[in-house]
């Protein structure tokens, strides 16, 4: 993946600025974090019902899943915060043995939070090591080698994993199997974006007219990240062309050069849905054609570009393969018409 999307819902990995301000944006507790009312409602009632049996017993396990961007991580410290527990993040991939695994899990204190990021990378051997963390709260590990080896049982605290996963496909049923609770994000709903990006001004310290609020939420792939990036991009515009104040001229501008369009497609989308339609007409395409056309990796289009294009029903998936809609062909026409 050579070119650097604005609209990428994923975060880059060493863009510490972004993460930086990524975390002075992050919403604490349940009245801060706007929308997912669903899960919102789900999580507090069972954690209202931990704190009030206060008899040792812990939240169960959570599985967050959905698009990048929309709050998971988010949502996992909101929970840990509101249960008053401590939070410990790790990630799929950044466990890589066992014994890193069984080190993470003897630290723990009862009530803790583990947030397990990209969970469906854990390897097979993490994994095994965890099914009977998380359903017994022990810990079964193997000491010496040969015929002299043994295995023992620990006793591990009560605590909460909370999982994170763009993709539950992946996830190995017995995994999924271990977690109470399972909740899908959902993208949010306009006014739910138009909260963010007021909410977002506030802490910058940006003044920014309700129209232009409005202008910026239909561009933000009802994703809070991809919201945020494109507020602070304008930000810039309007710092640089203007006197600091976001209004529907400066924003407007700002978004023609960032080359999104007026459903918030960018000129990567843009070049799929084309390149589909240039060479297949209106015949389904496989997902790993799809990624022999546009260079991306095949779960690069499944994880990020697919579900926004399918939530507008730009993109459908048929049993034959990928296929550009008839709205689609329209919006390449319009957007072509425009420019
Ligand atoms: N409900 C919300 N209210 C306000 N801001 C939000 C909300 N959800 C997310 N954000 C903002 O969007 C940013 C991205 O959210 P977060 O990192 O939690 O997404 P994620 O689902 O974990 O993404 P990934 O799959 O890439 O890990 C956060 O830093 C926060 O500023
Ligand atoms: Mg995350």
């Amino acid at each position: 993946m050579a070119i650097e999307r604005l609209v990428e819902p994923t975060l880059a990995e060493d863009n510490l600025e972004e993460e930086r301000i990524e975390v002075s944006l992050r919403p604490t507790t349940f009245k801060e974090y706007i929308g997912q009312e669903h899960l919102k409602k789900n999580l507090q009632l069972a954690i209202t019902a931990v704190k009030k049996r206060n008899d040792g017993t812990t939240l169960d396990h959570v599985l967050l899943y959905g698009p990048p961007g929309l709050g998971k991580t988010t949502m996992a410290g909101v929970i840990a915060h509101e249960l008053g527990a401590s939070l410990r993040v790790t990630s799929g991939p950044a466990i890589e043995r066992a014994g890193d695994l069984a080190s993470i899990l003897t630290n723990l204190k009862d009530g803790d939070v583990l947030f397990i990021d990209e969970i469906h990378r854990l390897r097979r051997v993490v994994e095994e090591v965890l099914y009977s963390a998380m359903e017994d709260y022990k810990l079964d590990i193997v000491i010496g080698k040969g015929p002299a080896a043994r295995s023992v049982r620990l006793d591990l605290p009560h605590f909460t994993v909370i999982g994170a996963t763009t993709r539950t496909g992946s996830l190995a049923r017995p995994l999924r199997d271990r977690f109470g609770m399972v909740h899908r994000l959902e993208y949010y709903k306009q006014p739910e974006i138009e909260q963010i990006l007021e909410r977002t001004a506030k802490i910058l310290n940006t003044e920014i007219l309700p129209e232009a609020t409005e202008l910026l939420a239909t561009r933000s792939r009802l994703t809070p990240r991809i919201a945020n990036r494109i507020f602070r991009r304008v930000r810039d515009y309007a710092d640089v062309n203007g006197d600091g104040i976001i209004d529907t001229v400066i924003a407007e501008k700002a978004l023609d050069l960032m080359e999104i369009d007026a459903l918030g497609l960018d000129p990567a989308d843009r070049n799929m849905l084309e390149l589909m339609v240039a060479n297949y007409d209106n015949r389904p395409v496989g997902l790993n054609t799809i990624s022999a056309l546009t260079g991306d990796e095949a779960t690069t289009i499944e994880d990020y570009y697919e579900p926004y294009l399918m939530q507008l029903g730009l993109l459908e998936r048929t049993p034959r393969g990928r296929l550009v809609t008839e709205k689609g062909r329209r919006h390449l026409q319009n957007v072509k018409n425009v420019l």
